[in-house]
């Protein structure tokens, strides 16, 4: 069973539109797929499957993450209906519940990043396991982190992206210190959401990103068929089988299927030296407050901060 998170801390980047996207592509594929949809809002279950979200009184991954309920997995799972699935496939779905935002403050109390989902899936019988994180990098990015065999990233070229995947590579950092973790591999950066022809500006960006060594994969062209699909509950492989982002979503499946098989070799990510916490949010304090008078300087305040000296 190969676990792939969705990451990017930037909402809007596409990452609920790729995760859906190549889970029901792998699914096509005739393997075995679990999508979990670890944002609070949502969107996966609701706007792009039409499903809905898990019924209060009933098990859910809220509460099995929280231990106020211990089932198996699979009374968690609700099956896609509208999807194409390939000879021996699946596509399976952990549905959004009520109590997912609570969940973040009630999973903060642990503070070091868990283990709650990995511990959650580890009886999930799937080839492939995604999880369509939140636009944060919080508590529930860091369950999906410790669990996962490597990462997603979509990206629009911008300078705010290269800024995100910096971000994010101190995070991916932290979490693998945190958890005791080997390093977490990159699967894949997937570019989306700009218009053709490129501007010079998107160009360079692209390229920059490019620097970074990960695995550059098909970029998923912009079009109103992905609302479309949507619209009808519909992955786009299956509403309209013959676009091209159909056929990127099928690219992208097709690459994640080979680290199934053979083992990836995907750039690993730098270690940061001892990426802390604490020194992180003092030298946030220190610059806001260098910059700010006003009410944000009592907010860092608040924040817990290495002892000087
Ligand atoms: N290839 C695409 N073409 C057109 N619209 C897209 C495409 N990918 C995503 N979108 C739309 O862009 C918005 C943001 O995408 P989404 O996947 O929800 O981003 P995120 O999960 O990172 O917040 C959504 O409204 C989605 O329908
Ligand atoms: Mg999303």
């Amino acid at each position: 069973m190969q676990i792939t998170s969705v990451v990017n801390q930037k909402g809007g980047v596409g990452k609920t539109a790729l995760t859906v996207g190549a889970a029901a592509a792998l699914a096509e594929r005739g393997r075995r797929v679990l999508l979990i949809d670890l944002d609070p809002q949502g969107h996966a279950t609701t706007e792009m499957l039409g499903l809905p979200e898990a019924p209060a009184e009933a098990p859910s991954l809220a509460k099995a993450l929280t231990k106020t309920w211990k089932g198996s997995v699979e009374e968690l799972v609700v099956s896609h209906p509208r999807s194409t699935i390939g000879p021996g496939g699946a596509f399976d779905v952990i549905p959004t519940s009520p109590g997912m935002f609570d969940l973040i403050r009630r999973l903060d109390g642990f503070r070091v990043p868990g283990w709650q989902l990995a511990r959650v899936i580890q009886f999930a019988n799937y080839d492939h396991v995604l999880i369509d994180c939140p636009p944060a990098l919080d508590v529930l990015t860091n369950n999906a982190l410790a669990a996962t065999h490597g990462i997603l990233v979509p990206v629009q070229p911008d300078r705010t992206s290269i800024r995100a995947l910096r971000l994010l590579n101190d995070q991916l950092a932290y979490v693998q210190q945190a958890v005791d973790r080997e390093a977490i591999p990159y699967f894949g950066v997937v570019p989306g959401l700009y218009r053709r022809p490129m501007s010079t500006y998107a160009t360079e960006a692209l390229r920059e990103l490019e620097n970074f060594g990960y695995p550059l994969l098909p970029h998923v062209p912009l079009g109103v068929v992905m609302n479309e699909a949507a619209a009808h509950g519909m992955p786009v492989t299956t509403f309209a089988p013959e676009t091209t982002q159909a056929a990127a979503f099928r690219e992208i499946a097709g690459i994640l299927d080979g680290y199934l098989t053979s083992s990836p070799a995907p750039v690993p990510v730098p270690v940061a030296d001892e990426f802390v916490f604490e020194d992180f949010i003092t030298s946030v304090a220190q610059t806001r407050n260098e910059n700010d008078t006003g009410a944000r300087k009592k907010l860092y305040d608040l924040l817990p901060k290495r002892p000087r000296g």
